[in-house]
């Protein structure tokens, strides 16, 4: 391991050894991010430009900030979620790298804030983001060095929804590239992934059999109909619950119960929050769940979950097992909550694997070049990438697969743009 100057704020640097073996682990299973590092490597499109990123400091993630590395930035990475660290990739980014990190696994909210003022001190040209944290605190206490910012992208659906929310406010000073609305982000990093790592996080914290139990996802978007789905798979009775009436009926129609939160607290064994609203399981539905049951959030922010209301319904609360807190409620039942109601996936695992955060990172580096590419003439306010950029993404990953796909014929080509044949 080579001794660094590299300012950084980590658990313990003698972890690089294993932060490096499991970054080139992951690195094996994105290819596409890797044709766009060889090619940064040689184009240098961020050469002079300092980058802030805000994410879950994970071994993907490392393999993103290599490729903007590789591309001329000078980059900082802080965490976008206090459990979401793993302290080794976090060890490798700094000693073998090069590349400033400040974040710790269950770091403490004060500590957390004092990272971003890190990410701002940076002076960042381009701000890489995950659920919006870095971009709204610069915006309310650092708003005169956004007019250096070129723009920023964001990763998550809540991050998209408070930037639109910004954007409405008239408060959102620079273009924002909306990651998660990418096809090749969310309809496999927020389905497969998010199906998959949860159910992982489940599973490493408890080690219970889901096969014959009843899971009930509060939430049918691209998140919870991949947790819902991994679920099914393993056996267990998926129940849904949903506010919005069309994805209500898709939950049906995939072979789901569904039904109200009230209807389903005395039902589940296990309850997954992915709704990415406030409170969506609260103290009424904690005291009405069975003895033993397991809570888990799998959305962005800690909130969905009421725990303030569980604590008051509880007359004892200890750690049984690590990142499973057992409350035992006045009538003797015991609630288990997992990773203190932070995200399931990254706390108690590893997050989403490596070939679904290929796409997504891809959509990233992808996103930072464009912003330096069309500095200047974007509008203040959220963008998508050219679909042309999705499609190749795609074309990209298929290819990596080995898989080829038919093309439209002449003849074909021409039908889709008649009207006049018909019956
Ligand atoms: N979000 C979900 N899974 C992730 C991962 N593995 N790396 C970075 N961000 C993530």
């Amino acid at each position: 391991m080579s001794t660094t100057a590299t300012a950084c704020e980590i658990k313990d640097i003698s972890l690089a050894t294993s932060g490096k073996d499991r970054i080139n682990w992951a690195a094996v299973d994105m290819p596409v991010l890797k044709l766009i590092q060889q090619r940064f490597e040689k184009e240098k499109p961020f050469q002079g430009l300092r980058i802030s990123a805000c994410a879950h400091v994970t071994t993907e993630t490392a393999n993103l900030a290599i490729t903007l590395k590789a591309g001329g930035a000078d980059c900082v990475l802080i965490a976008s979620n206090p459990l979401s660290t793993q302290d080794d990739v976090a060890a490798s980014l700094v000693a073998d790298y090069g590349i400033s990190v400040y974040a710790i696994k269950g770091e403490d909210i004060p500590t957390y804030h004092r990272h971003i003022q890190k990410a701002l001190d940076h002076k960042p040209h381009l701000i890489i983001d995950d659920g919006s944290d870095l971009v709204a605190t610069m915006v309310v206490e650092r708003n005169k060095d956004c007019s250096e910012v070129i723009g920023s992208t964001e990763e998550t659906t809540t991050g998209i929804t408070r930037l639109e929310a910004m954007e409405r406010d008239g408060k959102l000073p620079f273009p924002a590239m909306a990651v998660n609305n990418a096809q090749t982000k969310h309809l496999f990093d927020n389905r497969y992934g998010t199906g998959q790592s949860t159910i992982d996080g489940v599973i490493r914290a408890t080690n219970r059999l889901l096969a014959g139990r009843t899971v009930v996802v509060l939430g049918y978007g691209w998140c919870g109909k991949g947790a819902a789905m991994r679920a099914k798979g393993l056996g267990s009775n998926v129940i849904v619950t949903e506010v919005n009436p069309i994805r209500a009926i898709e939950a049906v129609m995939d072979g789901n119960r569904v039904m109200t939160i009230e209807e389903a607290a005395p039902l589940g064994d296990v309850f997954i929050t992915v709704t990415g609203n406030k409170h969506v399981i609260d103290g009424d539905h904690f005291a009405k769940m069975k003895d033993g049951a397991i809570v888990c959030n799998s959305g962005h922010f800690d909130l969905e979950l009421n725990l303030a209301a569980l604590e008051k319904l509880a007359t004892n609360k200890r750690e049984v097992k690590p990142l499973v807190e057992e409350y035992t409620l006045k009538n003797g039942n015991k609630v288990h909550v997992l990773g203190q109601g932070r995200l399931v996936n990254l706390a108690c695992a590893e997050g989403h694997p490596a070939s679904v955060m290929d796409m997504s990172f891809a959509n990233q580096a992808l996103s930072v070049e464009y912003l330096v590419k069309n500095k200047g003439k974007l509008s203040r306010g959220l963008h998508t990438l050219p679909d042309e950029v999705d499609q190749e993404i795609a074309t990209l990953k298929l290819k990596s697969m080995g898989i080829a796909i038919d093309k439209l014929t002449p003849q074909m080509v021409e039908y889709m743009n008649t009207w006049q044949s018909g019956t």
